[in-house]
Parts: C-alpha cells; structure tokens; sequence
C-alpha cells in the first residue's frame, strides 16, 4: 500500500516508479480491450491506461463516469515517442493503472467539464463549482491569484501596510446606490455596506499609518453591465506627504512591474503612460476612457493612459444639482481655490483616472485634509449643517487633529484581471459572481428570510 499521494503534475519526475494520484475522471475512451481515462486533479491531467490482466481494475475502469472521485495506483511509464502529447505538460508519460478505490460517483453534469464547449451562462452560473472544474476558468481564477499576490507584495515591500476596515458601516456619498443592512440591536437603524473604504483609509493617515494598503471588498447597488458588479474588488490605498505625480508614478510602476513579470507577452504600448486632459479626452474621443491601441482587437496590447484635470464639480442629469465628479473629499486645483464661491463649476480637481484598452481600471484624487475646505465643498454640494454634522461630523472632527496631506488610488481590480486574462466580461475572473440581473443563481440569492428573524429586526415587507 503506498502511503503518500503524487500530483499529476509531477509524475513526469517519477517514470519506472509506483505512485497513488487522486483525482476526477476527466474523459474514458474504450479502445477495444484497453480502456484509457484521463485522470484530472488541481495540477493537471494525466492519461492512464487500463489493460484486461489486471482484472479487477480493468472491470471497475469499465464503469467509471465523468467526474467521478478515485484514486488510482499504479506505474508512471513513459510514452512511445509518437505518441508523445507535447501540449500538455504530462503529456511524455501514462500511468498503468492497477488498482482503483472510487471516493465518490457524480451524476451526468449538466455540461460537459472536459470541453469549453457552448453551453448558456445560467446554468454555468447555477452549477458554478462544475464550470470552475473546467480549464479556462480554473487558468482565469489561478491568474487572479497571482496577480494579487503581486500587488500584494509590491505595496508590502514598499512599506504599506495591509489593514482591513470594517464592511458594516455607514454611508459614504461616492455617487453610487447603497446596500443596507438593519441593525437587530437597534431596531429602525442600519449599517451600511461600503461603496469603498475611502473614509476610513483618510482616518487611517489621520491616525499616522502613512502608507495603507487593502485588497477591499466594495458594495454598490447600482445597474449591472459587463464590467460591474454589485459586489466587486478594488486594490485600494491611500499615502501621506504626496501629491499627484508621486501617486501616479508608483501605480505606474506597480502596473509595468506586474505586467513585466506576470504578462511578458503583451506589450505596454506607451511607457510612462500618456497623460490626457479631460476635456481633450471628451473633445477628441468623446468620452472620459479611451481605447488608444493602435489595434482595437489586439488583447496583447496594453495601452494605458491617465486622465487627468477633472472638474470638481458636475451637474447632475437627473436633477440637476452639483454633484462631486470623483468624491466629495477630492482636493481642488490650488491654483481654483477662489472660483470656489463664483464659479464652482470651472474648479478643477486633483484628481486622476487610470484608463487601459477603453475600460477606467481604476481612480484616484489628492484628499482635502483642512476642516474649513471640507467643510466648504459639502456646503457647495447643498448639504445643511445639520446634515454635514450628521453624516460627515466623525471626519471633520479628525481632521481637527493634526491630519497630514494625502492621497491615493484604488484598482477596479476585477477589471484589470478581466483586460488581461483576455475576458469580455467581469464575471468571468470572479469565482462566484451574480448575474446581471444581480442575482446568485447558485446560492438563489436575494432571497426571503424566515418571518421571525424579520420581526427581531423589526422589519415588516409591505405589499406581501
Ligand atoms: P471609484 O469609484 O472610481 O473610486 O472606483 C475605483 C475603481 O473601481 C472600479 N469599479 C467597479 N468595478 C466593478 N464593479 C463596479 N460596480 C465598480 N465600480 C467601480 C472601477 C473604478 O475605476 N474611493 C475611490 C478611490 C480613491 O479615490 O482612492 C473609489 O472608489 O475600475
């Protein structure tokens, strides 16, 4: 009895040796006496032959299904030249399989895990662990890994600090509807999900952290479209002491960095990244996130550009009322201060998006860090006292001790994984994603809650 299990991937390593590889039964072809199955598990798949005088195995090979559990144990041999398979990594060897133990059966998937083959995005979402079986999805989850990994180390080994802020919380204004949850202890009030952490990463440079960094969680009840979620990631942080060039040359660098290293074969079509003004972005491309390749189908070109001078302020489509174009904590250009009262309109912000191949992968600002200014810019957005008190008083109170000047950034990082890994859409770089009716057809999510855990929360469903 061998103890110890090998991974497929390294059974090329271990030709002439006995192994034991665990694994699920990828495809069964019957070739007159042999039977040969490919065996799959986290690391790869392996082919393995099964022949009539070892009978017992030979009779249970006969029975196995798609995606059932085993284990198998027998000799790694190497393959015949010709029949070498060289587009796998196992693809020089076979196991001679000589005895089989079945963990567990499968019933017939609703799609086939072997092959990408066509089949409706519902019930891929339904059976999402089945289409996470399946090779490209399994390549798109293992590149998102990598590519936090990466952020996560770059910003670490430059002096950031990985800190986690809370998720239950309270409202920040950043344009976007928001998801409540009510509070059972306090009945009638409610937490409120995080459009981002922006507040808290400012209150973290108030407390001195200087450099904060989080892989964040982000919450926004808004309409979906193929690059947005109701719940999504960004590659969040925030620094003190800088303005707006030191900010856009580190993610610069962060960005050349991770391509470099995780994407050598696409090119970086402009290096630095140009810098375009907003309003030539409008005038030129008529919108705020050009594609700039030179190629608009070529995925392997990169090319990223800032837009930066934002106006502070835009009116509002709906009802017309100014509103803050980035966030309400973006710093003005210095230089517009005085418009502020006049002609709030014509203020611009210091504040930069990040744009790559026509999608914004990400958005920054210089932060306002003086009570009085901030206090200002809600009074211009229409707010009351009384209302910049109750929502806003926690900030403008921390800003009263000592808040040093700030900045920072946040990735919409499912988009950038998304662009890389070559996707249409973002569900396809997120393990388990909603549709685009914002529903988790695997869970049946939204869904009804019991009427006793209502009434705890003093909650009644009007018109039910
Ligand atoms: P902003 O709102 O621009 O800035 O968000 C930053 C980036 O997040 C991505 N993004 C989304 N991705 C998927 N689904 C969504 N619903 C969604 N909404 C936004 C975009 C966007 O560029 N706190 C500020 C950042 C800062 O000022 O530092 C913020 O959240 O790629």
């Amino acid at each position: 009895m061998l103890n110890e299990r090998t991974l497929i991937k390294d059974t090329p390593n271990k030709i002439g040796q006995k192994v034991k590889l665990y694994g699920w039964v990828h495809i069964r072809r019957d070739h007159g006496k042999l039977i040969f199955i490919d065996l799959r598990d986290a690391s790869g798949i392996i082919q393995t032959v099964f022949i009539p005088s070892n009978k017992e195995a030979h009779e249970i090979a006969s029975t196995l299904r798609s995606e059932w559990v085993v284990e198998f144990e027998g000799q790694i041999n190497e393959r015949p030249e010709k029949l070498k398979n060289n587009d796998i990594p196992t693809g020089g060897v076979e196991i001679l399989v000589e005895k089989i133990f079945i963990f567990n059966e499968s019933k017939t998937p609703p799609f086939e895990v072997a092959t990408e083959s066509g089949v409706g995005e519902e019930t891929r979402l339904k059976y999402r662990y089945l289409d996470l079986r399946r090779e490209k999805m399994k390549n798109n989850i293992e590149m998102r890994h990598k590519m936090t990994r990466f952020f996560r180390d770059w910003f670490s080994n430059d002096g950031f600090l990985e800190i986690e802020t809370p998720i239950l919380t309270k409202g920040t204004p950043e344009g976007a509807r928001e998801f409540i949850i009510p509070s059972r202890l306090y009945q009638g009030k409610f937490y409120v999900l995080p459009q981002s952490p922006q507040q808290f990463k400012q209150l973290l440079m108030v407390a001195g952290m200087e450099k904060y960094f989080q892989v964040a969680r982000c919450f926004r009840d808004e309409d979906q479209r193929g690059d947005r979620q109701p719940e999504f990631t960004q590659i969040d942080l925030e620094m003190s002491f800088v303005d707006e060039e030191d900010i856009m040359n580190l993610i610069e660098k962060s960005v050349v960095d991770m391509v470099a290293k995780l994407f050598p074969d696409k090119k970086i079509q402009k290096n630095p990244f140009p810098k375009i003004n907003h309003q030539e972005s409008m005038e030129k491309y008529g919108n705020d996130k050009p594609d700039l390749r030179n190629d608009k189908n070529n995925r392997d070109e990169l090319a990223f550009a800032w837009i930066i001078d934002f106006p502070m302020f835009e009116y509002s489509k709906t009802d017309k009322k100014l509103g803050a174009t980035h966030h309400p904590f973006t710093h003005p250009k210095d230089e517009d201060l005085e418009l502020l009262d006049k002609n709030p309109e014509k203020v611009k912000a210091k504040a930069y998006d990040l744009v790559l191949n026509g999608y914004e992968i990400g958005g920054g600002s210089i932060r306002i860090h003086k009570a009085d200014l901030q206090n200002k810019i809600f009074q211009i957005l229409g707010l009351s006292d009384k209302q910049i008190k109750d929502r806003f008083g926690h900030i403008l109170e921390a800003f009263s001790y000592g808040t040093p000047p700030h900045g920072g950034f946040a990735f919409g990082f499912d988009r950038l994984v998304m662009i890389l890994a070559g996707e249409p859409n973002i569900r396809e770089i997120i393990a388990f994603p909603k549709t685009g009716d914002a529903k988790d057809l695997m869970m049946d999510a939204p869904s009804k809650i019991p009427d006793g855990q209502l009434k705890e929360l003093g909650i009644k469903i009007a018109n039910s």
